[in-house]
């Protein structure tokens, strides 16, 4: 999988790739993540890569060219599956989008600031908008950065146990059930007894309990309840 993500703040992005899953992925050659700098592709003599908004109001708009032209350049070298702004107003990222954007195999990624991106571009260029929840940052860039991550470590031998991927939390809409390593009793804090039991069958039917009841708890509109 190829990523290429455009932001005036290519620096902000630098971290989160740089270490753990996202940093194996990228040495085993399984995902390319690019960053492109929108504002080295003004042509705007003093490289403006926003404007006023027409009709008046508060905020800068981030103007088409620079970013048009970016995606431009790339479209000319290979094919991409989606384009995707990162917007507040996008759809609500969910792990199913997770699991469907990492079948993709070449993905833009626009990372947004000021009042948002001219409207012609999210009409004419963007195939996808998608929001990383309720709240609002001051740019798509950590959004892009989530995403990114959500999706890579789904590629096949990206991570290092594969069947862990598949026992996350929201994987199949269910929360994940508590979790505990050695030692057994930490100064009078026990471990549930039945992980101890060596019978597979009842710790599954445990962690499946344990998972309902937290969903059910927490998230009762994972199981389709008010
Ligand atoms: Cl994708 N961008 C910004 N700026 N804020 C957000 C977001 C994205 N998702 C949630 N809040």
């Amino acid at each position: 999988m190829r990523i290429d993500i455009l932001t005036i703040l290519p620096r902000l992005l630098d971290g989160p790739f740089a270490d753990s899953i996202l940093e194996r992925a990228q040495q085993r050659g399984l995902c390319e993540i690019h960053l492109h700098n929108i504002r080295e592709y003004s042509t705007d003599k003093h490289k403006r890569v926003d404007d006023y908004q027409f009709g008046g109001g508060a905020g800068m708009v981030m103007m088409i060219q620079p970013i048009a032209d970016c995606i431009d350049a790339l479209n000319r070298d290979r094919a991409y599956d989606e384009i995707i702004y990162l917007t507040p107003d996008g759809e609500r990222l969910n792990q199913r989008m997770c699991n469907d954007l990492s079948l993709r195999k070449n993905l833009i990624m626009i990372c947004g600031h000021y009042k948002g991106i001219d409207q012609r571009l999210r009409d004419h260029c963007v195939t996808r908008e998608v929001s990383i929840g309720d709240y609002v940052l001051s740019g798509g860039e950590l959004a892009a950065a989530v995403l990114t991550d959500a999706i890579v470590r789904l590629i096949p031998g990206v991570m290092n146990d594969e069947t862990s991927a598949l026992t996350d939390s929201f994987q199949d809409d269910l929360l994940a059930p508590p979790v505990y390593t050695r030692p057994a009793d930490y100064q009078g804090w026990a471990v549930p007894e039945i992980l101890l039991s060596g019978n597979f069958k009842k710790i599954e039917d445990w962690r499946m309990d344990e998972a309902m009841k937290k969903t059910r708890e927490r998230r009762p509109d994972l199981l389709g309840e008010p």
